[in-house]
């Protein structure tokens, strides 16, 4: 009989780049989506403030707030028995120092029941990790391309080429030595990836930063074709939902505006039959 599968743990994370096995990582925002993730053995799940994007409908992460994250996040931690669920510090919820840092932390454990938070930042937000860390709080970090920063990146533009990889190797050595316990790596030249994850003893899970990573996130809706608009050169398209879902709804339209839904087993008839 197989052992009852349980919940990962950050020591299984670590545990994965010491064995050589590739960690598995997606965002997820609901009850609906964190269950059948969970199911499909996806070790980490992340409440990304990328719901300002796909759940809430704006153009950048910056004007999502803890509060609009607190619910989503309780929403996938409840649902996600097996999964490590880590929600995102958004913007302007832990920059002002580490005590900031530490509160909003401690609302999204208490409040939502996550296992783990990430924040952005390398060197500059050392001493927030460090912080959190040391509460038993553990911490995703998140370098390169940081979307929190858009406007001052100018864009989405890619990060650590040419001497700029010193700067994003000293921040995966400020990160990990702040105590995080895994870092991504956002849209970074994949041999720099490489480098990075060699040097390190924490694992990188990477996002638009090639194969060498030890393990990958994307946004789901990007990987699952629900958004249908123009993706980055990473993604790559597992599914594509939004056809699927557009015929659906359009089955669905017809269906009723002709009055074939329901029919007579899709409704209660007045008494109940004889048996
Ligand atoms: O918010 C998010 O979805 C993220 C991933 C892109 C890593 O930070």
């Amino acid at each position: 009989m197989s052992e009852p599968r349980k919940r990962i743990r950050v020591r299984q994370i670590a545990q994965a780049k010491a064995e050589g096995r590739r960690i598995t990582a997606l965002t997820s925002y609901d009850c609906m989506t964190a269950r059948i993730f969970d199911e499909a053995g996806i070790d980490l799940l992340l409440v990304g403030d990328s719901a300002a994007n796909v759940v809430y409908g704006a153009e950048t992460t910056l004007g999502v707030t803890v509060d609009e994250l607190i619910p989503l996040a309780r929403a996938v931690a409840t649902a996600a028995p097996h999964c490590l669920v880590v929600a995102d510090l958004p913007f302007g919820s832990y920059e002002q120092g580490p005590e900031q840092a530490l509160e909003t932390s401690i609302r999204f454990m208490k409040e939502a029941g996550v296992q783990a938070v990430k924040l952005e930042g390398g060197v500059r937000s050392q001493a927030m990790i460090r912080k959190v860390v040391d509460a038993g709080i553990p911490v995703v970090a998140h370098i390169g391309f940081t979307p929190q920063s858009e406007h001052g990146f100018g864009g989405h533009v890619i990060q650590g080429r040419g001497a700029a990889a010193k700067q994003l190797m000293d921040d995966a050595l400020a990160v990990q030595e702040a105590g995080a316990f895994a870092v991504v790596l956002e849209l970074v030249p994949a041999s720099v990836a490489a480098e990075v994850t060699k040097s390190l003893n924490i694992p990188t899970i990477g996002i638009g930063a090639g194969v060498e990573c030890d393990g990958q996130i994307l946004v789901w809706q990007d990987a699952f074709g629900l958004n249908s608009g123009r993706l980055p050169k990473f993604v790559r398209k597992f599914a594509e939902l939004h056809e699927t879902l557009l015929g659906a709804a359009q089955d669905y339209r017809e269906a009723v505006a002709s009055g074939a839904f329901p029919n007579e087993s899709e409704s209660y008839p007045d008494s109940t039959p004889a048996a």
